[in-house]
């Protein structure tokens, strides 16, 4: 076999959303695409605010010599001042530019974060449900990720990631709002993380990094806001992108934020510069940046995935189903009505609805909704949802007869 033997299993586990998507592209075929519910994608399908246009076009429409060339790794210094002055703002912490990174995605920029902390073996928290890619971003550069799961609402369970800690953690990701759950992590949760992580660094003579994974921060519902993790902890570092928040996954445009205070600050900063160089990166892409920069504090209209949440839960809700609504993001993650979440899942199938089984999540029993689509899908599923809940229903009361 030429390719790795790692690189197999990570065929293999990465398979869930990729199996989704191609039985997903089969049914499209068959049945026709507005015959199918696809909610196995967390792709964006509102497009970007109507300023992205008009700022593109001027960007491309410069013509300085040098506008195409490399630059230094971390991004143009101009593009890390207003963002670093956005973060300040959002976080309630003042950031320079000298904090601010420009990455290729949140993807890029979580990379870049493991690339710089992690010796082989050291280990990083990371909490179920959650978002698959965190167990290759650790592994890519020989971490070991430690799973903690989360309470049964999906709120931080601090005695399980006490228990989880050891001499080799050097960092916890955490992802609020959440993919899958939906769910922000309240400042009073991030209050005694923070306690807890300062406590166990002094007890291993460490620092345990913070990693906050915040591409869906500005999609909240009702509200809603997502609490400073600047505030709450000083060893703390914001990985984000504009591929939610502006619609422009394809663009690879994001940023990594260091707390001003953070131990070793400079270092970091520098180790992670050096990694967005050397994982190939070398920038983020030049044109997206000078668009970014001008587009601090634009988002997509939110009210529509609110709509959509709103919409969705209570047709979920009216068939029987269970769930914590979403308080962000755009993902539901209900409970299966079946044990089995991939045989739940495949019920759904027969009804032409495409989910992601919990177990992709590293949470069986449970199943995930992306509603990036528009609504008349979600509308339209109904009767397909009741008649998947009815079948689990009639499989449960067929076990119980026999
Ligand atoms: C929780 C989470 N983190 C990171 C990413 C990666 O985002 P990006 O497209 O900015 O790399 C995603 C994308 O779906 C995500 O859901």
């Amino acid at each position: 076999m030429a390719i790795a033997k790692k690189m197999q299993e990570y065929a293999q586990r990465s398979s869930w959303i990729r199996k989704m998507f191609e039985a997903g592209a089969k049914m499209k075929a068959q049945y026709g695409a507005e015959n199918v519910f696809d909610f196995s994608l967390g792709n964006p399908d509102l497009p970007p605010p109507p300023q992205f246009r008009g700022t593109l076009l001027a960007a491309a429409a410069r013509s300085e010599p040098g506008l195409h060339g490399y630059m230094a790794n971390g991004g143009y210094p101009q593009v890390r001042a207003a963002v670093a002055a956005r973060i300040g703002a959002e976080q309630g912490v003042a950031v320079s530019q000298e904090e601010v990174l420009m990455t290729c995605g949140a993807a890029g920029g979580l990379n870049v974060v493991m690339k710089a902390l992690l010796d082989p073996g050291d280990e990083v928290i990371i909490l179920a449900p959650f978002f698959v890619e965190y167990h290759f971003y650790v592994d890519n550069h020989g971490g070991v990720a430690r799973v903690v799961p989360t309470a049964d609402d999906f709120s931080l369970d601090l005695g399980a990631i006490e228990a989880a800690i050891s001499p080799r953690t050097k960092a916890i990701i955490v992802n609020s709002p959440n993919n899958p759950t939906g769910q922000i992590y309240s400042a009073e949760a991030l209050a005694s993380l923070s306690e807890l992580l300062d406590r166990a660094g002094r007890a291993h003579a460490t620092t345990i990094y913070l990693v906050a994974d915040e591409p869906y921060r500005k999609i909240v519902y009702d509200g809603c806001q997502v609490p400073s993790i600047f505030k709450a902890y000083r060893h703390s570092l914001v990985v984000s992108s504009y591929s939610k928040d502006l619609s422009l996954p394809g663009e690879r445009i994001g940023y990594i934020a260091v707390h001003p205070d953070c131990v070793d600050r400079e270092l970091l900063v520098g180790a992670m510069t050096l990694a967005n160089r050397i994982l190939g990166f070398v920038n983020a892409p030049a044109l997206m940046q000078r668009v970014v920069g001008e587009l601090q504090g634009v988002t997509v209209d939110c009210s529509i995935y609110g709509r959509r949440r709103d919409l969705f839960c209570r047709i979920l809700a009216e068939n029987g189903y269970e769930f914590v609504p979403p308080k962000g993001a755009f993902y539901l993650f209900p409970k299966s009505p079946l044990a089995d979440d991939v045989a739940f899942v495949a019920l759904l199938q027969e009804e032409k609805i495409l989910a992601v089984p919990g177990r992709g999540f590293g949470m069986p029993g449970y199943f995930r909704l992306a509603f990036c689509v528009e609504d008349g899908v979600i509308e339209r599923s109904a009767p397909g949802f009741a008649r998947a809940m009815a079948a689990a229903r009639e499989l449960l009361a067929q076990r119980l007869r026999l």
